[in-house]
């Protein structure tokens, strides 16, 4: 059964002493049973978070890695850095591949740092508009998911927990949203890539998510979809109410997941 995950993206909001309190307030509003909940602040506010949401089952993640130890890159961050900060971070999000320039190669190797350092990755893919316009919108996306994912074998994904977000880039932050559908059939699309990379075992267990422009009004439409498995949420992420109803709705979802799961498991068998 995968996991129904609720990943919060703060991108560039939010200070060290405005964080924690945030954090907390969100916390608080999201004790929903069964849903995997990461906030994922700005590096400068790790630390606050953590603080923040500790012994409240949050889990904590970075916006970005570097794809070296260390080295002489200045202004980067690396993942011995992160060590006791964060053990979730997110990979090739479209406004890094847009301001930041980093390709799938890039993401690439992020991952496989990520993987190396115990960080449970995020990778991010997603269409530009004049893609799905053009009708090549799957093809893009199973492109990216190949590219990000290149040499690296299914044991390795599986053990990193690796989780994907397909997040259509004209949804990102616009207020538009693909369709439950459609996100249904990129999920697929996804999947079937997957399915490339470790048969069966890769295409079934990896979580992925919806992104771009999720609310709480509007997050159900994607979590009925039995192929999407959560959301990474950015502008409603920064609002406790809309995540306490985000994450309220995803609990309805692991929870429906929980019973179909244990009615499937034979009666005398092990649990
Ligand atoms: P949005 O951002 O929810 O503000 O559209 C989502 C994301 O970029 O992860």
């Amino acid at each position: 059964m995968r996991p129904v995950v609720i990943a919060a993206n703060w991108k560039m909001h939010t200070t060290p002493a405005d964080a924690g309190e945030l954090a907390a307030s969100i916390a608080a509003a999201t004790r929903q049973p069964g849903v995997v909940r990461v906030i994922c602040p700005p590096f400068l506010s790790l630390e606050a978070v953590r603080r923040a949401v500790a012994g409240e089952g949050v889990e904590v993640g970075a916006q970005n890695v570097h794809h070296e130890a260390s080295g002489a890159y200045t202004g980067e961050i690396a993942a011995p850095m992160l060590a006791g900060l964060a053990t979730w971070v997110i990979l090739g999000h479209s406004e890094r591949r847009r301001d930041a320039g980093e390709t799938d190669a890039v993401v690439n190797r992020k991952l496989q740092r990520a993987l190396a350092s115990g960080l449970r990755p995020i990778v991010c893919v997603g269409e530009q508009l004049e893609d799905r316009d053009a009708g090549r919108a799957e093809a893009v996306v199973s492109a990216q998911v190949r590219g990000c994912l290149a040499g690296l074998d299914a044991e390795s994904l599986l053990a990193g927990g690796l989780v994907i977000a397909y997040e259509p880039v004209w949804a990102i932050g616009t207020g538009r949203t693909a369709s439950g559908a459609d996100a249904a059939a990129m999920s697929a699309a996804i999947r079937a890539v997957l399915a490339e990379v470790g048969a069966g075992t890769l295409a079934d267990a990896v979580p992925v998510l919806y992104g771009g422009s999720v609310t709480a009004a509007n997050v159900g439409e994607f979590l009925v979809e039995p192929s999407i498995d959560g959301a990474l949420v950015g502008g409603a992420s920064l609002k406790p109410d809309e995540m306490a109803g985000i994450v309220a709705r995803a609990a309805v979802t692991a929870t429906a997941r929980a019973v179909v799961e244990a009615a499937s498991r034979p009666a005398d068998g092990p649990a």
